[in-house]
């Protein structure tokens, strides 16, 4: 039992996402509710060794290509700069990246550069403060932005920036967002709102979709198809250009997994914060490691669980099949913050 994760439809698994806690200090509506969730015990969440342990099997037992570090927030667990170092030092060259939203960012960005840590993309759906409390329930725009300039100055530019437009709050802003973005030299995506909401308020027609994001992008630039290509990127990419202009003013991308899903190109495996395999966002099966990780179970025991979790991946996720509301997609149990983006 050797070689890649691969599962029953032919994808490759070639990306670890790892969710290092599911708390956060926010509480985005398209994520949580105003009153938090019940969090993991800490005994739960997996300690550094292990994270490293799963991440080294990863890359030599599966040949994934990257580690990006999820949440809930990562910024919240205090010892992020131990298991990016942890990690960097098992794996020489091996890219760790992390999710974030940004909140004391500014305060750790040079050390977790010096601890390796390679790339980031932070959460950045409004400009304005109001707004921004609005959608986070939380009154930080400014330390989110400090972080973004942060990240920057330590050297993680291009910084990626990811943006939830919700109807009624933020879904006119995408046009300010990419002028600010581009002005900043940042890479802005705009993710379709998915139904992975704790409170369950996601509805097919409230949703802001892709088109409707280009739509309202092309009123103020002109946007065309980046060539480049997508390799499994959840984000399809367009080239920015002032309207009627020759310059290109940088690229913006939109992640449309309700109205344009790529399952059928998914290069994911996902482990959650208490070392459960995810095969997808969405699905309704976890498998188990922490037990093995905790006994004295081998890297290959590991390996073939993990296989074989990935091996029953689903094919899609149904979203985008007739009705959301029929019987296609069903959500799952837990929300984004638990799962880790
Ligand atoms: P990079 O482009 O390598 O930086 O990765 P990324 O875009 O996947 O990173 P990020 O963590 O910023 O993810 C952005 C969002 O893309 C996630 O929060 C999800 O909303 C969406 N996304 C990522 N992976 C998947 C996936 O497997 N399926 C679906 N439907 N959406 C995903
Ligand atoms: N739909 C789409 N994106 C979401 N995120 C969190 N919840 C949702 C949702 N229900 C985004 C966050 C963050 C990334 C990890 O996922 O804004 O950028
Ligand atoms: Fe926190 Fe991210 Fe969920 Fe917002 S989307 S509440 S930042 S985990």
């Amino acid at each position: 039992d050797h070689g890649p994760l691969a599962d029953r439809f032919g994808r490759v698994a070639t990306d670890l996402r790892i969710s290092i806690t599911d708390k956060c200090n926010l509480r985005c509506t398209y994520c949580m509710p105003a009153e938090g969730m019940a969090w993991l015990p800490k005994t739960s969440l997996m300690a550094t060794d292990e994270i490293v342990r799963l991440t080294r099997i990863a890359a030599q037992e599966f040949g994934v290509k990257e580690l990006r570090l999820t949440g809930g927030e990562p910024l919240i667990r205090p010892d992020l700069e131990d298991i990016v170092a942890a990690v960097t030092e098992a794996l020489p060259e091996f890219p760790v990246s992390m999710t974030t939203n940004g909140i004391g960012l500014a305060q750790r960005a040079r050390g977790l550069v010096a601890a390796g840590l390679t790339r980031v993309n932070v959460s950045l759906d409004t400009l304005c403060a109001e707004t921004y409390e609005k959608l986070a329930r939380r009154n930080k725009l400014s330390e989110a932005l400090d972080g973004v300039a942060a990240a920057q100055d330590a050297g993680l530019a291009p910084v990626k920036l990811n943006a939830v437009l919700m109807r009624g709050v933020n879904d006119r802003e995408a046009p300010d967002l990419l002028r600010w973005a581009l002005d900043h030299q940042c890479s802005l995506r705009f993710i379709e709102q998915m139904p992975l909401d704790a409170d369950h308020g996601w509805t097919r027609t409230n949703m802001v979709t892709a088109a409707e994001i280009r739509e309202q992008l092309s009123e103020h630039f002109d946007l065309s198809p980046d060539e480049t290509p997508r390799n499994g990127a959840p984000a399809e990419k367009m080239l920015v250009r002032e309207r009627g202009g020759t310059d290109v003013l940088g690229t913006v991308g939109i992640i449309a997994s309700v109205t344009e899903p790529f399952c059928a190109d998914c290069t994911r495996t996902r482990i959650t914060a208490e070392a459960r395999v995810r095969s997808c966002l969405f699905s309704h099966h976890e498998t188990d490691l922490m037990q093995l990780l905790r006994s004295d179970a081998t890297d290959q025991d590991i390996a073939q669980r993990w296989r074989a979790a990935m091996w029953v991946k689903p094919r899609a996720h149904g979203m985008d099949h007739a009705g959301l509301d029929s019987e296609d997609y069903v959500q799952p149990d837990r929300s984004m913050s638990a799962i880790g983006g």
